[in-house]
């Protein structure tokens, strides 16, 4: 039988290291209450004169993807783009990460799951590779926030957790008759709570997508987020999406060898270990340094844990869990070939 496995990992940040004490001097905020309520001290952001989109951070993860896997883009035969911060309104990063490879035919998908983009990239690649559609995938996830943020005090709340960044993995189709690579993935979305964490403009449901004479700092070009409604939410749901996985692929929680979940609040993945009853060590954490970087923040923490030993061997079970905007949120289980 097909099995989807990851081939390879790559990842990406820009140059600029934004801490929270240079949030400081743009809005009233404080390392401490940032450090205290989300786990972050610092994230990247894209060089704020220049043009950099999510497919410019999308094309050095790849490339880093690509190599480790030993592949030339032209080996893709699909390749799939998550993202909420495409480069333009249309068309998608997927279409200008392609051209930026050197393709010209290779069909692209993007994904517009959010925090959950990797998993509902993973659970398609999957599903493209077991159906025959395609054989070899590059995913990928990535994001620019910084030019999108409201850098006052009005969008602290939001603008403090956005860090910008990216990750690919190259997914293969391997003939076994082992139980390895996806074994399950979880997904679910409700859009009746849009509105708890949403980017309004520019919007194609108004007579103008950009309403002529709009401040630019007008809030509803910014992300809001009913924070405290999300984290509730996500401590509620993650554990029992977790549980779907796990019950689809039919293993045990003690199986699961590290859980990597998406990156959005370190007290959400405290949390989180509590309800599971599991041991802190068994959460793979790297907020610190990144922030969220939304569909890059699952394939990210993989590149990472893998690079420092966490996870990757032959056996090895990895679990991703996320939850966000839409909202979606999902789960999938992964075993290493
Ligand atoms: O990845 C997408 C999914 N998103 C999430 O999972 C985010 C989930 N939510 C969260 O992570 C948290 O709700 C936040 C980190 C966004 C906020 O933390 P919180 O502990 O829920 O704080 P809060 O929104 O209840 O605000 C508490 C106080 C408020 O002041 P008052 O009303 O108590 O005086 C806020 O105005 O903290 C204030 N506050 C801040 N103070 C300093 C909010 N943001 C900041 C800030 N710096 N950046």
């Amino acid at each position: 039988m097909k099995r989807s496995i990851i081939k390879s990992t790559g990842m990406f940040v820009p140059p600029n290291v934004i801490t929270n004490h240079d949030l400081e001097k743009m809005m009233d905020t404080s390392d401490e209450w940032i450090k205290q309520r989300t786990g972050i001290e610092q994230r990247y952001w894209i060089d704020q004169e220049g043009v950099t989109g999510s497919s410019d951070l999308g094309f050095e993860a790849s490339q880093i993807a690509l190599e480790n896997a030993g592949w030339s883009p032209q080996d893709l035969d699909f390749i799939i783009f998550a993202t909420l911060s495409p480069d333009i309104m249309f068309p998608g990063s997927g279409c200008l990460l392609a051209a930026k490879l050197g393709l010209d035919s290779t069909p692209a998908l993007d994904i517009r799951q959010q925090c959950t983009g990797f998993l509902y990239g993973l659970a398609t690649a999957d599903a493209y590779i077991k159906s025959g559609l395609a054989n070899k995938i590059l995913l990928v996830g990535a994001e620019v926030h910084s030019s999108g943020l409201d850098k006052t005090t009005r969008g602290r709340d939001v603008t403090v957790i956005f860090g910008d960044g990216a990750a690919a993995t190259c997914i293969e189709g391997v003939e076994t008759d082992e139980s390895v690579g996806v074994l399950a993935a979880s997904l679910h979305a409700d859009g009746n709570l849009a509105e708890a964490l949403m980017a309004e403009l520019p919007a194609s449901r108004l007579p103008v997508r950009l309403p002529p004479g709009l401040p630019t700092d007008d809030a509803r070009y910014f992300p809001v987020m009913d924070g405290p409604a999300i984290f509730k939410k996500a401590v509620r749901m993650l554990p029992k999406v977790i549980n779907e996985s796990l019950e689809k692929a039919q293993i045990s929680l003690d199986e699961i060898d590290l859980i990597i979940p998406h990156q959005a609040n370190m007290r959400i993945n405290q949390a989180l270990g509590q309800f599971l009853k599991i041991d802190n060590n068994k959460i793979f954490h790297n907020i610190q340094k990144y922030g969220n970087t939304t569909a890059a923040s699952i394939p990210l923490a993989l590149h990472e844990a893998m690079e420092q030993g966490r996870i990757g061997k032959s056996g090895d079970v990895v679990l991703f869990a996320g939850l966000g905007a839409g909202l979606t949120w999902g789960s999938a289980i992964y075993k290493f070939l």
